[in-house]
Formats: C-alpha cells, sequence, structure tokens
C-alpha cells in the first residue's frame, strides 16, 4: 500500500508529496463518493473525449459500464459461490475498484493500479474518503508489471477488468496468466476506428484479424477482441468462453471465462474462423477456413464475397449469465437501470441466433425499396416462418435466420403496389 500526502482544499486537489494540484469535484456514483477531476475546468463535455486531457482521467459517460460491470462482476461471484478478489491495474482515480469493494457482495479484496502518480495519488484518497482501506490498495505500477506480479499460483485474481485508453490488446496476455482458473476477464476497447475497419492495418496489428466497413461492424469489433483473447489464453494453455458482451456509446466490452487445460484451448481455437460478407447482395456467412480458399463466390448472387477475421465465431451472450445479470439489476436502484434491463433482455435473445445482423434500412436502401417499421418487418419475417429478434446494437437491427434474398423478398411484399 502505498501512502502519499495528499488532502483537498476547497476545489482543489493537492498533492505535496508531487507538487501538484488541480481542480476537483465530488461525485457520488454507485455507493461510493469519489473526488474526481472537475471536467469544466479543462472546457470539456463529457461527450468530447477529453476527460483524458485532465490530469487524471475520468470519464462520466462510462457509468453506465461501471454499472453493467458490477451485475456482471456479481453475477460471476453468485455463479462461483465464494469470495473473489478483482484487479484493476489501469484505474484512474480508483472508482471501479470501490464500486467494486463497496457493491458487490463476496469481494475479499481489491487491487487497483495505475502508472500515473497523480492517479494513483488520488485514488488512494478516494479509497481513504470511502473507508476502504481494509479492502483496496492501490499499487503506482505499470498494468503488466502488476499483472505479472499476480502470475504465481495462490497469488492470482478471480476477476480482472482491463479498462484502458483504446485497445486492451498489450494487457490480454499478461491478465490470462494473472488469473486464477476458471477466472473472468472483463476487457473494454475504445479504439472503434481500428475495430471498424476505418484503420484495418492497426486492427491487424492489435487484435490479429482483419475488420470490415459493414453494418454489423461493431459485433465485428467483440469478435475480433474475444479472438484476440482466445488466441491470447491458448499460448499458455487457456480456453476462454463468453459469458457476456455489449457495445455501448464509444466502445465495446468483453466478459470471458477462462479455463485452464489444453483441451478447453484447443476448443476455443475451434471457435476461430472467417465472416464473409458479399457487399453486392448483403448475404454472409460464417466459414473455418482462411481466405483463400473461403474466396468464393457468393452463394446468393454470385459476387466475390469479402471477409473478416480471423475472428470469435462461437457465442458472445450466455442467456443463463445475462438472466443472472438481469436478477441482479432488480436489486438495485442505478440512475441507468432502465437501460441495462432493455440491454439484457435484448442481449439474452440474441444470446442463440446466429452470428451477424441485418439494418433494415440498409437493406431496403440495397434493394431500393421503401424502409418499412422495424415492427412491421419483424411481424412479416415471423410470418414467413423465420426467427427473427432485435439486437442491442442497432435500433433498427435483426438478427434472423432469413437469408439477404429471402429478406428483399420479404420487403417486396411490404411495399405498397402503385396503381
Ligand atoms: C481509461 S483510463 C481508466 C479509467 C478507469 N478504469 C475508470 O473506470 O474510470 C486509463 C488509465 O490507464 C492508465 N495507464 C495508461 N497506461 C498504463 C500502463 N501501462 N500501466 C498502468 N496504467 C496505465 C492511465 O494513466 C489512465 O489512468
Ligand atoms: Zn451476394
Amino acid at each position: 500500500m502505498l501512502f502519499i500526502s495528499a488532502h483537498r482544499k476547497g476545489d482543489r486537489f493537492m498533492s505535496e508529496s508531487l507538487g501538484a494540484e488541480f481542480p476537483v469535484e465530488s461525485i457520488t456514483e454507485g455507493k461510493v463518493k469519489v473526488v474526481v477531476p472537475n471536467l469544466n475546468a479543462y472546457g470539456v463535455v463529457p461527450s468530447d473525449y477529453a476527460p483524458s486531457r485532465a490530469p487524471v482521467f475520468y470519464n462520466p459517460i462510462m457509468e453506465f459500464n461501471r454499472d453493467v460491470s458490477v451485475l456482471a462482476f456479481q453475477a460471476y461471484q453468485r455463479m462461483v459461490n465464494r469470495e473473489v478478489t478483482i484487479c484493476e491495474p489501469l484505474s484512474a482515480t480508483g472508482i471501479r475498484g470501490l464500486r467494486y469493494a463497496a457493491e458487490i457482495q463476496g469481494v475479499a479484496a481489491v487491487v487497483s493500479g495505475d502508472i500515473n502518480m497523480r492517479s494513483v495519488t488520488l485514488a488512494v484518497r478516494n479509497v481513504e474518503l470511502n473507508n476502504l482501506q481494509n479492502r483496496v490498495t492501490v499499487e503506482h505500477k505499470d498494468a503488466n508489471r502488476l499483472l505479472m506480479k499476480h502470475s504465481a499460483p495462490k497469488t492470482r485474481f478471480d476477476i480482472i477488468d482491463i479498462d484502458p485508453f483504446g485497445t486492451p490488446a498489450p494487457h490480454l496476455e499478461a491478465a490470462v496468466q494473472a488469473l486464477r482458473n476458471n477466472g473472468l476477464l472483463a476487457a473494454t476497447a475504445t479504439d472503434m476506428a481500428p475495430l471498424c475497419g476505418v484503420h484495418a492495418k492497426a486492427c491487424i496489428r492489435k487484435y490479429g484479424g482483419r475488420p470490415l466497413r459493414t453494418e454489423y461492424c461493431q459485433e465485428l469489433a467483440i469478435r475480433l477482441l474475444t479472438g484476440s483473447i482466445a488466441t491470447s489464453a491458448a499460448k499458455h494453455d487457456v480456453g476462454v468462453r463468453v459469458l457476456f458482451s455489449h457495445c455501448s456509446d464509444h466502445y465495446i466490452r468483453v466478459y470471458a471465462q477462462i479455463g485452464y487445460g489444453c483441451q478447453k484451448a484447443d476448443a476455443a481455437l475451434k471457435q476461430m474462423g472467417y465472416i464473409l460478407h458479399c457487399f453486392n447482395c448483403l448475404h454472409r456467412e460464417t466459414a473455418a477456413k482462411p481466405f483463400p480458399d473461403a474466396a468464393a463466390k457468393c452463394p446468393e448472387c454470385g459476387a466475390k464475397m469479402d471477409w473478416a477475421g480471423p475472428l470469435w465465431t462461437g457465442k458472445i451472450f450466455d442467456a443463463q449469465f445475462t438472466d443472472l445479470m438481469a436478477n441482479e439489476n432488480l436489486h438495485t436502484a442505478f440512475r441507468n437501470s432502465s437501460k441495462i434491463t432493455k440491454l439484457l433482455s435484448t442481449a439474452k435473445q440474441e444470446a442463440d441466433m446466429p452470428p451477424t445482423y441485418y439494418v433494415l434500412d440498409r437493406l431496403s436502401g440495397k434493394f431500393k425499396l421503401p424502409a418499412p417499421s422495424t415492427a412491421a418487418f419483424f411481424g412479416a419475417l415471423q410470418e414467413g416462418g423465420f426467427k427473427a429478434v432485435a439486437t442491442h446494437f442497432n435500433s433498427r437491427g435483426i438478427r434472423t435466420d432469413a437469408s439477404a434474398s429471402e429478406m428483399h423478398n420479404i420487403l417486396k411484399t411490404l411495399t405498397p403496389k402503385t396503381q
């Protein structure tokens, strides 16, 4: 535990040992009260990603992300039914770790860390403010060094939360090594431009897979990040399965449970593959084989297909785990509770549907037909005997077992006939 002489003076945060001083305010989030940089002093609004301009990072928009994390970690704790330890090695103000200690039942200890001394100073102060010194410690360390310090048996964590600027990729392998068997890895990625194919080379470098600029690129982003977790884990003979994931605001988040053993690692690698996409007719399919074999023509229209991957083609939600989270949400009073209820109920429906979704306006634009209401289109699909559910990724999105050409036909039937 690091002890730093620091105190608050009016609305300025003073750290005598560092000679640092910057404007702060007190906020309440969940069950904790924390001192955070006063973003107004930096001339920024939360939607601007400028929280990173403050001396210590703080983004109020991420309250939703933290709320969902509280539910997921509580659900996990109930699932394993024992006391858990949590590490958050990129913690900034320390708000996450404090919320985990204060709000989740069965948390034995939280280790927070940050490489920025000002963050550590503020986080230590926030631990004291919440009287959580007995269960929350803060370390001034590079994230990977902190994780590797806990890579030996009996020092490993049950849950690791990687919530970085941009990509979590540089921390995945260290995180896997610092998790005990059956532990839970949560990772946020905010680098949506690479993951959605705007900067494809950066995506290949960070995640080892090719992105594709499609209307479902946020789902591909989750699959690319999960693929990177699975391949990082496989190097250590560790397998993964996804319990929950979501895309909200400007980021994606994946909750993956790991399991030790070569067989689990091999089984996870079997879920790696490619998603082939036809930009001509919007048909898509998953393929296990790499691109040269899969450079086939579209089975629907004969055009050449494009591709994304290698990426995770397995499940990205677990219906039972989503239910556990929803159950926890009944007992909370988050500012975001109703938004979370909607996310969880939609994700649960998505859990057992095929990969990728269609976006109604993209379909109707492609086929040059008027876009019907979402409800009318869902109704027509279901009447036609197809499965069709909404997706949390897009309010006009549809996950279905109907093919693009079958949807084209349905769209035609919904188009009013002109005399
Ligand atoms: C996005 S912020 C974390 C926000 C925090 N998790 C929350 O919920 O408010 C990322 C943090 O990672 C820290 N950081 C960046 N590189 C690091 C590294 N290599 N090791 C440890 N911390 C690092 C930054 O100082 C910053 O505080
Ligand atoms: Zn096609």
